[in-house]
């Protein structure tokens, strides 16, 4: 297992090499943040509250070098979303692997009730990508089209988006969650590897969403932890991965 020295810092540069994306093949990572009481979100209900710098240091060196960030819709509701914008630092790299300048956020909804005021549909670099069903309310429809690429699906499936992204040549794909989205990835055996920082705090769980069982538990294995300022942020890899 590959882990840092106590007090030993890296730079961003060097956290984004420590997680590699496959050359070829699809690969989805989660990404979380997690209270030492299990709570997915501070006592206001967002996870910021109980994020740290190093965790946002693993949590942007993931996004650089990603297709797709995949959100639930109640993530984007509730978190304000900023602009998913190209980064200087990273054209050549991305270039090089074949990849858009930046990012593209998709976001999953059956309601498709979203924030239609957040800039990030406006102002990122890439024209942010909605999942829904084909079944969806036609008049929320059209206007999900005025801000976002619209994806209709039979099923709202992990099967049926996360192929509906590789599809589009999004291979890379990191899920930030929400737990709700997370947890119907895993439940279709969907997450090939878990990036889940242990927060140094404790804050209740009555703000953090909950979610319904898994049919069986699922066992990753552990292959990384760094540790800044008491936080582990550790690379967890599934079943066979
Ligand atoms: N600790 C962390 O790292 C972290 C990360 C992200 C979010 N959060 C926190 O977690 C909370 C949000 O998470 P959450 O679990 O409540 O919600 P979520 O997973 O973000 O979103 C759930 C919503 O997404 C849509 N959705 C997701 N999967 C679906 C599926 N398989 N079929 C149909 N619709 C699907 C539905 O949208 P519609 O309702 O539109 O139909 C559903 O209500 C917030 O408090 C946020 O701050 C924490």
């Amino acid at each position: 297992m590959d882990q840092t020295a106590p007090g030993e810092s890296l730079s961003e540069q060097e956290v984004a090499d420590r997680y590699p994306w496959p050359d070829d093949q699809p690969w989805v990572r989660a990404m979380m943040v997690t209270t030492l009481d299990g709570a997915a979100a501070g006592p206001d209900g967002l996870s910021g509250s109980v994020s740290s710098s190093a965790d946002q240091l693993v949590f942007n060196a993931v996004r650089r070098y990603a297709d797709a960030v995949l959100i639930g819709a109640q993530t984007i509701r509730a978190e304000q979303y900023s602009p998913m914008k190209a980064k200087p630092e990273d054209a050549a790299r991305r270039a090089e692997a074949g990849q858009s300048p930046a990012p593209v956020i998709a976001v999953v909804t059956g309601s498709l009730d979203l924030p239609w005021q957040l800039p990030v549909w406006s102002e990122s670099t890439n024209r942010p990508i909605v999942i829904t069903r084909e079944t969806a309310d036609p008049e929320r429809l059209a206007t999900a089209r005025q801000h976002a690429d619209v994806l209709t699906l039979p099923a709202l499936t992990p099967d049926h988006i996360i192929d509906a992204l590789v599809g589009r040549g999004l291979r890379r794909i990191v899920c930030e969650g929400g737990p709700s989205l997370l947890r119907d990835l895993l439940a279709a055996d969907r997450v090939d590897e878990a990036d889940i920082t242990l927060s140094a705090t404790f804050s209740g769980t009555e703000h953090s969403p909950v979610t319904t069982a898994l049919p069986e538990v699922k066992s990753f294995r552990l292959v990384q932890v760094l540790e800044q300022d008491d936080f582990l942020m550790t690379r967890h890899l599934g079943q066979g991965r």
